[in-house]
């Protein structure tokens, strides 16, 4: 069989990187969770004190970074210039200041043009805000993951709780939100759904449901 190319989008918490898990080790293909790279920019930046509007310095940053993404025991495992930040690149300051940096136009050039790299053999399952759009325009299958920010709200409560972390409805709610806005809004590669994305309201699906249907629009387009 064909190798092909899976672009998954959507807005935060959407169970993107649940489904994109599933769906790669189905296919055996690479996932890629785009959203960590930006992450792990942004935590390197706070850790260096680098001013988060600053696109230059941010750039220089990038520049000499390394970013790479492993398969791991419980998912991808992020390693930022040799060290394991997967965890650290959760965090709430990081959750909250990740959408400043992801809307210069530099460092999204950089990334895009790193994540192009990384899915150039196809074989890919890759998530983010602009993969159908921008990183892999021309992907086999793109879907867009959609449920309301109640919904979203409510797995990402529980998932944390599962985890042992503290976590606040209500305030998940407000962060969701407010980094849907940024994501939507920016100027560069906002979060849309390409034209030729399949919509998929997850509201009322199970993760297993998403991934079928995912897997069936695979095996229609191989
Ligand atoms: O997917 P995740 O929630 O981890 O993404 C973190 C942030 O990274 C998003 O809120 C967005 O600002 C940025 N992002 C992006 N483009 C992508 C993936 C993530 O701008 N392809």
């Amino acid at each position: 069989m064909k190798k092909i190319s899976i672009a998954i989008d959507g807005p935060a918490a959407a169970g993107k990187s649940t489904v994109a898990k599933i769906v790669a080790e189905k296919l055996s293909y690479i996932y890629i969770d785009t959203g960590a790279m930006y992450r792990a920019l942004t935590y390197k930046a706070i850790q260096n004190h680098v001013n988060l509007e600053n696109e230059q310095e941010l750039l220089a940053v990038l520049q000499k970074t390394s970013i790479e993404l492993m398969p791991g025991e419980e998912g991808q495992i992020i390693i930022l210039d040799g060290e394991n930040v997967t965890n650290d690149i959760r965090s709430a300051q990081v959750t909250n200041s990740v959408s400043a940096v992801a809307k210069h136009r530099a460092i999204r050039a950089e990334m895009v043009a790193r994540q192009q790299e990384f899915g150039a053999e196809g074989g890919v399952v890759m998530d983010g805000r602009d993969i159908g759009t921008h990183v892999l325009p021309n992907a086999e299958v793109k879907v867009f993951l959609l449920a309301s920010v109640d919904e979203r709200a409510a797995r990402r409560h529980a998932e944390n709780q599962s985890k042992g972390f503290p976590t606040d409805l209500e305030q998940l709610k407000k962060e969701i939100a407010t980094r849907d806005k940024l994501d939507s809004e920016r100027e560069v590669a906002p979060l849309r759904k390409a034209e030729d994305a399949e919509e998929i309201d997850t509201t009322s699906m199970s993760i297993g449901e998403v991934a079928d249907r995912i897997l069936a629009l695979a095996a229609e387009r191989n």
